[in-house]
C-alpha cells in the first residue's frame, strides 16, 4: 500500500477544476530526480555554503570567479540531465486542461524541455547570461572559468540571469504569477520548502482567493496549515498519476 492516498483527490479534481485554472508552483524537488541537487536540507547546495557568497549581487560584485565557478558547475550537472517524470507529467496536464500555468523558482528549464509551454521562471534561467551594463542576453558559457564570460556587444561583464538574494523579480513575470495564482481554482505546491519569498506567498495568496491548495514534497513545509490536502511523497511518483486522472476524465 502506498504511503499516500491519492484517491479522494483524483476523485474531487474534474469537479474542483471544472474548466477553471490550474497553477502549479515547483521548486528544486520537482528536478531532484534529474539528478540535480535542491537548496536545503542534507547534501543540498546551501550545506557547507553559504547563499551570500554565492547568490547576492554583492558576492558577485567581490568575487565574480567564485560566482561564475558555482554557476557553471550547475550548468554543467544541468547540460547531463533530462526532464523526469513528474516534469514529464506537468507537460501532459497542461495539453488536457484548458488553462495551466507552471511558476517556478527552478533555473533549469526542465519544465520546457519536458514540453511545458506555459511557465513563469520567478527566479531566471541558468541557461542564460546577461550584460551587466547594456543587458544583452547571451547563451551562457559553455568553458571553464576563468577566463570570465564578457559582452560582445559592449565589453562589459556578463552575469548569470537568475535572480539573486536581495534582487527584485521581473516585475512583469510576478504580476503574471500573483493573477495566475488570484484567478486559480485549485493550486499545486510541488517540491519546494517555501521558504523564500516572494514565492512562498503564492500560496496563501492562491488560497485566500479561494483556491484549493494541494502539496506535494516527502518533506513537512510551513504550507500544510493552509493545505486542503497534502501529499507526502515524490513529485515523479504523484504527478503522473494526477495526470493519468486527468486522461481518463478527458477520455
Ligand atoms: P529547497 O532546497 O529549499 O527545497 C526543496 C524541497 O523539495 C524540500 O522541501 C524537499 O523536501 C523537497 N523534495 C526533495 N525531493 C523531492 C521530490 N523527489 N519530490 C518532491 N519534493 C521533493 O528548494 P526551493 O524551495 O526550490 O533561490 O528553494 C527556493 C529558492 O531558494 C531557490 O529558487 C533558490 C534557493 O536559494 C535563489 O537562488 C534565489
Amino acid at each position: 500500500m502506498s504511503a499516500f492516498d491519492l484517491t479522494p483527490l483524483l476523485d474531487l479534481l474534474p469537479e474542483l477544476l471544472a474548466g477553471r485554472p490550474l497553477v502549479v508552483l515547483t521548486g528544486a524537488g520537482v528536478s531532484a530526480e534529474s539528478g540535480l541537487p535542491t537548496f536545503r536540507g542534507p547534501g543540498g547546495m546551501w550545506e557547507g555554503n553559504r547563499p551570500e557568497d554565492l547568490a547576492t549581487p554583492e558576492a558577485f560584485a567581490r568575487d565574480p570567479e567564485t560566482v561564475w565557478r558555482f554557476y557553471a558547475w550547475r550548468l554543467e550537472k544541468l547540460r547531463a540531465a533530462s526532464p523526469n517524470e513528474g516534469h514529464r507529467a506537468l507537460a501532459r496536464m497542461e495539453r488536457l486542461l484548458p488553462r495551466m500555468t507552471i511558476v517556478t523558482q527552478n533555473v533549469d528549464g526542465l519544465h520546457a524541455a519536458a514540453g511545458s509551454r506555459n511557465v513563469l521562471e520567478l527566479h531566471g534561467t541558468l541557461l542564460v547570461a546577461r550584460c551587466t551594463d547594456c543587458e544583452s542576453r547571451f547563451p551562457a558559457p559553455e568553458g571553464p572559468i576563468p577566463p570570465l564570460p564578457r559582452c560582445r556587444v559592449c565589453g562589459a561583464a556578463l552575469r548569470p540571469d537568475v535572480v539573486w538574494f536581495g534582487e527584485a523579480l521581473s516585475p512583469a513575470t510576478w504580476s503574471a504569477a500573483s493573477s495566475a495564482a488570484e484567478e486559480c481554482a485549485v493550486f499545486f505546491v510541488v517540491g519546494t520548502s517555501s521558504v523564500v519569498a516572494p514565492a512562498s506567498s503564492l500560496a496563501l495568496l492562491a488560497a485566500r482567493s479561494g483556491a484549493y491548495v494541494f502539496e506535494i514534497n516527502p518533506e513537512k513545509t510551513p504550507i500544510a496549515p493552509l493545505a486542503a490536502g497534502v501529499f507526502r511523497a515524490r513529485a515523479a511518483e504523484v504527478l503522473p498519476a494526477i495526470a493519468a486522472a486527468l486522461q481518463r476524465g478527458a477520455a
